[in-house]
Order: C-alpha cells, then sequence, then structure tokens
C-alpha cells in the first residue's frame, strides 16, 4: 500500500483524563527536542469516542530514555525493554503508557516473533496491522490536536472497514486473524473484501500452524475477556480457529449458550451473594468443558499458565462428575452440601452454576450455599475441646463434625455461642462411645 499522509486537523476536544496525561508529557519534552506522537489503539479509540487509557507512543528518540523521563514526572511502575529501547509505565487506576522508538521489523519465518531494527515513523506504521491502527496523534498543541493519516485509516475507520495494509500481513503475524475477529465483534465493523480473502488464504495455507499453542491461547483469552464474548467464540469459531490449539477442542451451542449465560448472570449474582470475581477464569473452565481428561493434560502441558491455575483446572475437571451426582442427591443434608461446596472458590461454584442453570435443583443448592453458608464457618477448634477435657483421638474429629452441622443449622455465629452447644455436646455425649 502506498502512503499518501493525509492530515486531520480534527474539531475533537481530548478527553480531560487523556489531556491531562498528555499535558505530563508535554513538560516532559518541553524545550528538548524530542519528537514524540501517540499512535495505535488509542487513537482509533479517541476518535470512535470510546475510552482507552492504554497509551502508546511512538519517538524517533530513545524510547527508553523517554520512558525513565515520563516515569520520573509521572511515577507508577516502570519495565524496561532494553533490547528494543521501550519502556512501559503503569500508573494504576487502568492507565498503561508504552513508550517505544519507531521501529522496522522482519518477518523471517511465518508465525515467529519479527526481528527488530530501529526505523523511520513511516516504518513504525507499515509494521502495524490495520489501517485503523496506524493513525498519528500530534498532542503537542492540547486544544488542537491533529491526526496524520498515512494509509486512510480514518476512512476505514469511519466505514467500519478493516483492512490490512499489505498482502503479506497474515503470514507475518498469523494471530492478527485473530485481531481482526475481535476487532469486528467489538465495534461491529466488517473485514473488508480483499482483507477476508487474505485470511481465508492464510488459514488455507494453515499459517497458524507455525504459531504456538501458547500464543494463540493468549488470543483466545483476549476474546473471551471482551465485553460481548460469545459474539467473539461464534466468530473465532467460525474460521476454525480453535482446532489450531488443540484437535479435540471445538466450541458448540453449548459453550456459546453458556458464555451468553454467564453475562446475564453477572445480573444475578448478587443475588447468588457472588463477591466481584473475574469472569475470565470461569470462562476458561467452561472454554475447556468440551475435553476430556487426558485432552485438558496434553493441552495444558502446551500452555504457560500458572502451575496452580493448571492443577485446579485439572482437579475440576476430575471431580466434576462427582460433584454434580451430590448436588443433585434427593435429600442432601446442609452439612454434605457444605462439605462438597466449601473447599471450591467461587468462580468454580460459578461454572457449576452456569453450567447447570437450567437444573432447579443444583440451582437451589448452589443458591443455599451461596447465600446461607458459605460464611458460615467454625470458631471453636481443637484446643477448645481440650480445654474441656476431652482425651485426644478420633472423638475429636466427630465432634467437629456435629459441631459443623450445629453451626450450620442453627444460627451459631460467634464464638461463644460455639462454645456454649460444645459444652452441651461434649456432656450429652459423655456416657456414650465418645471417650472409648
Ligand atoms: N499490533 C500489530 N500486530 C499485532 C499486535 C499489535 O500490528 N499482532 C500493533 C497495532 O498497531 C496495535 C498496536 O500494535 O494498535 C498495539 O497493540 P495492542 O495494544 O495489543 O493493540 P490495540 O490495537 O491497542 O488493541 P486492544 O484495544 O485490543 O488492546
Amino acid at each position: 500500500m502506498i502512503s499518501n499522509k493525509k492530515i486531520y486537523k480534527h474539531n475533537f476536544m481530548l478527553p480531560n483524563k487523556l489531556k491531562s496525561i498528555l499535558s505530563d508529557i508535554n513538560e516532559v519534552i518541553k524545550h528538548k527536542n524530542i519528537i514524540v506522537y501517540l499512535v495505535g489503539g488509542c487513537v482509533r479509540d479517541l476518535l470512535l469516542g470510546l475510552e482507552n487509557l492504554d497509551l502508546d507512543f511512538v519517538t524517533l528518540d530513545d524510547g527508553l530514555n523517554f520512558a525513565k523521563m515520563v516515569h520520573k514526572r509521572m511515577g507508577g511502575k516502570l519495565t524496561v525493554h532494553n533490547n528494543f529501547r521501550t519502556g512501559s509505565i503503569n500508573l494504576g487506576n487502568r492507565i498503561n503508557i508504552d513508550i517505544v522508538t519507531a521501529r522496522k521489523e522482519y518477518y523471517e519465518e511465518p508465525g515467529k516473533l519479527p526481528k527488530v531494527e530501529f526505523g523511520s515513523l513511516l516504518d513504525d506504521l507499515i509494521r502495524r496491522d490495520f489501517t485503523m491502527n496506524t493513525l498519528l496523534l500530534d498532542f503537542k498543541n492540547l486544544d488542537n490536536p491533529i491526526i496524520y493519516d498515512y494509509f486512510d485509516g480514518v476512512s476505514d475507520l469511519y466505514n467500519k472497514k478493516i483492512r490490512v495494509l499489505h498482502d503479506n500481513s497474515f503470514i507475518d503475524d498469523p494471530t492478527r486473524i485473530y485481531r481482526a475477529v475481535r476487532f469486528t465483534c467489538r465495534y461491529n465493523f466488517e473485514i473488508e473484501d480483499n482483507t477476508l480473502k487474505l485470511i481465508n488464504k492464510a488459514l488455507k495455507n494453515n499459517v497458524l500452524t507455525s504459531v504456538s499453542e501458547d500464543r494463540l491461547f493468549t488470543e483466545i483469552i483476549k476474546g473471551i475477556k471482551e465485553r460481548n464474548s460469545y459474539k467473539v467464540l461464534k466468530k473465532y469459531d467460525e474460521f476454525n480457529l480453535f482446532s489450531f490449539i488443540s484437535n479435540t477442542m471445538f466450541i458448540n451451542n453449548v459453550i456459546i449458550d453458556k458464555f451468553n449465560n454467564l453475562e446475564q448472570i453477572n445480573k444475578i449474582k448478587k443475588g447468588y451473594k457472588f463477591p466481584q470475581i473475574s469472569d475470565t477464569e470461569v470462562k476458561i473452565m467452561i472454554l475447556f468443558h468440551n475435553l476430556k481428561e487426558k485432552e485438558l493434560q496434553n493441552l495444558l502441558e502446551k500452555l504457560s499458565l500458572k502451575k496452580d491455575t493448571k492443577k485446579k483446572l485439572l482437579e475440576l475437571k476430575e471431580n466434576y462428575g462427582k460433584t454434580l451426582n451430590i448436588l443433585s442427591k434427593p435429600n442432601l443434608s446442609s452439612y454434605e452440601l457444605y462439605k462438597t461446596l466449601n473447599k471450591k472458590t467461587y468462580e468454580e461454584i460459578l461454572y457449576y452454576l452456569i453450567m447447570n442453570y437450567n437444573d432447579n435443583i443444583i440451582r437451589s443448592r448452589i443458591y443455599q450455599y451461596t447465600t446461607n453458608f458459605k460464611n458460615k464457618k467454625l470458631l471453636i477448634d481443637g484446643k477448645d475441646i481440650k480445654d474441656l477435657g476431652v482425651k485426644e483421638g478420633p472423638i475429636y474429629k466427630k465432634i467437629l463434625d456435629i459441631m459443623l452441622k450445629e453451626t450450620l443449622n442453627n444460627n451459631l455465629n460467634t464464638k461463644e455461642k460455639q462454645l456454649k452447644v460444645l459444652k452441651e455436646v461434649i456432656k450429652n455425649n459423655e456416657r456414650s462411645d465418645y471417650n472409648d
């Protein structure tokens, strides 16, 4: 694509938060001869009227030194990448700043990470995925910001088109196929005809097999984090983008329906007294629902999820059927219900709820547990039993079990109340087999 620089002097106002950050950046470069622009997703979203405080800056100077200067002025947490002379600053409140030195990228092998060299501003733009992500914002004058548009990105943005900059884009970086799909769902955009042809051609040539499962999974995670994630999943599936991660992984209507459910359930989570939890973990559980234990194990070996997360996912798979059986038992006691769910995290419980939302019994049991039992606990322990003169032995477990039942069935919400009942329990059973 031939670059054809257009200058947009938009009559737009910068939102206050952004303006204030850019004003700090301007202070940093004051009296210095540093050229810096805002670029990428933030500028795209600015034109769409959407808040995006993931700010990517590109400079022809040393990006890392610049990042250090910004960090000195604005604080936050600085991460440096010496190789490419870039720096990131996390300012908290979901504000992130990335400063890169303008670079040129070469893809020596399809699907592998590119080789990087310092380059011109144009080099930096041409390495990017879609025209709408190549816009530069010149913010020297905060009241009259200017957009530089080299590839007709503004027109594509307003015509809701996702367009690559050159025909090799998906061969260079096949993960862009996932990005294109995400953007269509997020913004209700269309993939422009030639770009769609290039995607289909790349898929036909199996370009995704050259990308590691872990990188592809990262793209899946980004998809499930989208607000309307069930749409993204559906679209990923239409392009067959799951099969490249695991040939046993498939998305059917049930899974898509559950994702949809989850979005609706967010509204009733409050009624179930769920605290604020991250849905991403629950979505991963749902995503893996169709995998058999061995298949999941094989897949997890290829992913760089935390060891702990992998362990939890495997345990969940192993225990799912057993737990459901217990939860569906006709005369399930409070004690059994508590014992079944109390070692599970809220995320796991939400997963059971979503997967069985149409089952009245399971739904009501989960409701009973989260609203009634989840916060009940034994406040007495073995030491209290010992203090009451009971000889140590297996009897302790028996007493603690009785006490748990009492606590669940009666409202024993203070230690005093529990101690009172404990004394009775011990007394009532002194003559029985307790002290055998
Ligand atoms: N980029 C690219 N190819 C990729 C990933 C990123 O060309 N595979 C470029 C795009 O120009 C993008 C920029 O790098 O705008 C920053 O990447 P990232 O922050 O991941 O993307 P955003 O466009 O900001 O997307 P999102 O809103 O999903 O964060």
